[in-house]
């Protein structure tokens, strides 16, 4: 496969290019749709705008080692028929301004075809409408709230949203448990996926006829639930349903643990991550969190992804990792696709981005998450979804997720 890269990098440098032509990197043009042709080597830059650093990075990092795993695994198989692929790196940290300034930078310095990223839903809404001005694709890698696809024309997922996702893990509690009949719901008001996750779940409490005692709420900031949760214990709930990010999801599984609570918990897609053991060590076992991806799932590709990443890390991916390998699978198979077409070296890069929009939501994909495609707004469809039990080992040094049946 490399000889293949190499005998069309040749082909391409003839630098008509998207991608960044002969000539060397230019001027940092703010206005895109001037923006020509202007790298100097034959790749196809693809962004990847996630948190690298903050409390977010406990997700962001997840998804770095996914891509780059993707990125080596498509540039083995031949890249864009023989243009290997780049990924740009552009750390969006924690919060709204970080990712504006990381997709500008993508966008309008680095040149990319299209963007994976953010991190959150809440960098999202504020950095998504960017790259839609600028008609620049965009694939949310874990933007589960609603209202993602809805931001734009440009702006997709690959990420299935809360309205799918967070139900399962409701049901797989009374399934584990069918005397549950009290429910505490905890979300973090000041995060958009989190308000928006915990209006499911407080649809699927009602739904199943259970009982919503009480609805406490924090910020994604804090350390201290202490008040929270014990208002939340003494209504005797035996669920309790926690929507809010890494850092302060685990901090309050585990002060509830430590105030005595005994019942069931949930966690929403936010708490998805191996980087809360670290914070809730033994306290966190037995919490149920719902899936978009299981390592099991059947198929060589999904078989080539767990491999690379159980040889570098040891463990078993995780969603935020397999889903960003997805869009960055996404972003090579419908440029594959495009290139067969309309070759993606001739076009300017403005018409390439809007070219290769308009080819991602057409495409399907065989990726790690099982089949996936999009509706015509940018939505993905999907089908497998699991429910994951956090398993702790007694003295809390170690733990995994184990799947149910
Ligand atoms: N799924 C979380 C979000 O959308 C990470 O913000």
């Amino acid at each position: 496969m490399k000889n293949a890269i190499a005998r069309s990098t040749a082909l391409l440098s003839t630098c008509a290019l998207i991608l960044t032509a002969c000539g060397g990197n230019t001027s940092t043009n703010t206005n895109t749709s001037t923006t020509t042709t202007t790298n100097t080597s034959a790749t196809v830059p693809i962004g990847i705008a996630v948190a690298q650093t903050s409390n977010v990075a406990l997700l962001g990092q997840e998804q770095v080692a996914g891509a780059k795993i993707a990125e080596k695994y498509f540039n083995d198989q031949g890249g864009v028929n023989g243009t290997p692929i780049k990924l740009v790196f552009q750390d969006t940290a924690g919060d709204e301004a970080g990712t504006i300034n990381a997709f500008q930078t993508l966008i309008n310095k680095d040149k990319v075809v299209g963007i994976v990223g953010p991190t959150l839903s809440q960098q999202a809404f504020s950095a998504d409408p960017i790259a839609e001005r600028s008609k620049v694709p965009v694939l949310g890698p874990s933007n589960t709230a609603k209202g993602i696809p809805e931001i734009g024309d440009y702006v997709a997922r690959v990420s299935a949203p809360v309205s799918v996702v967070a139900p399962n893990s409701v049901k797989a509690a009374l399934k584990l448990n069918p005397n549950i009949k009290r429910v505490a719901v905890f979300y973090a008001q000041n995060d958009a996926f989190s308000k928006s996750e915990t209006e499911i779940f407080q649809q699927t409490v009602k739904q199943q006829g259970l009982e919503l005692v009480t609805v406490q709420k924090f910020q994604t900031s804090d350390t201290d639930f202490q008040s929270q949760a014990t208002n939340a214990i003494n209504l005797k709930p035996d669920l309790v349903i926690i929507s809010g990010l890494a850092a302060d999801g685990g901090n309050l599984v585990r002060q509830l643990r430590e105030l005595g609570y005994k019942g069931v918990i949930v966690g929403g897609n936010g708490l998805n991550t191996s980087n809360i053991l670290p914070v809730c060590k033994a306290l966190c076992d037995g919490v149920l969190i719902a899936q978009a991806y299981s390592p099991e799932h059947p198929g060589a590709i999904n078989a080539a992804f767990r491999k690379a990443y159980v040889d570098q890390y040891k463990k078993e991916p995780p969603q935020f990792s397999a889903q960003a390998f997805a869009a960055v699978q996404v972003y090579v198979e419908a440029l594959k696709s495009l290139d067969q077409k309309n070759k993606v070296n001739k076009l300017q890069l403005p018409e390439l981005r809007t070219e290769l929009n308009k080819q991602i939501l057409t495409g399907t994909y065989n990726t790690p998450l099982g089949e996936i495609g999009f509706t015509p707004l940018g939505e993905v469809v999907q089908k497998d979804f699991y429910v994951a039990q956090i398993k702790m080992e007694a003295d809390g040094s170690k733990g995994k997720f184990t799947f149910l049946k």
